[in-house]
């Protein structure tokens, strides 16, 4: 895939359709010591926090990614193209604990830009972040009773925001304007 340095504030993106129906890879870990793990999310957000640009993602306590994001500094989030929303939907029901979900779906880890956590070759968009802060959700605050209703195990989230370090995509998330 050929993809291109994006600056953030040329980055351009429908976040809804990305994040909601679209989903990303997010991987932690080491490229250089192959030790890193995938999974696919669907909630998270991009924005600006102490005047630079964050990633946000949340990840449940019973992933096997969990144990990377704690370990490991920095993080991908990676978009495919449509053809392999195969690849989301398996990494989005496997676990690293028990597949090998890179094998098993034959994408390709990259090195990345700026940080040692690795993207994929065929990914159409590549966000590199560090993270800065995390945080766990902690139920007595959900001013909305209904969100408890997505943690019948109680495992609630772990929250992280990575300063983007880095973008690299195809054309379509450059703002040319
Ligand atoms: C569309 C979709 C979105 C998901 N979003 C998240 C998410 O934002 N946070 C999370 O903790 N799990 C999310 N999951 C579940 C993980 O991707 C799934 O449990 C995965 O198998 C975890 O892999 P791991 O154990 O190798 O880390 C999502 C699953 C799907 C199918």
């Amino acid at each position: 895939m050929t993809r291109v340095e994006i600056p953030f504030e040329k980055f351009s993106t429908p976040v809804f359709k990305s994040w909601g129906s679209d989903w990303f890879l997010l991987t932690s870990g080491s490229f250089k010591t192959g030790k890193f793990n995938t999974m696919t999310v669907a909630w998270g957000s991009f924005g600006v926090m102490w005047q630079k640009p964050f990633a946000m993602v949340v990840v449940r306590p019973s992933r096997h990614t969990y144990g990377f994001m704690e370990k490991f500094d920095t993080f991908t989030l990676c978009a495919f193209p449509s053809e392999l929303k195969k690849v989301l939907s398996f990494c989005g029901v496997k676990s690293g604990k028990d597949v090998d979900k890179i094998k098993e779906t034959g994408i390709t880890p990259i090195t990345s830009l700026k940080i040692e956590a690795p993207g994929f070759d065929e990914a159409e968009l590549i966000i590199e972040c560090r993270k800065n802060y995390s945080d766990d959700f902690r139920p007595k605050n959900f001013l909305d009773p209904a969100i408890e209703g997505n943690y019948p195990g109680k495992d609630y989230h772990r929250i992280y925001f990575g300063e983007i370090i880095a973008i690299n995509g195809v054309k379509k998330y450059l703002d040319e304007k």
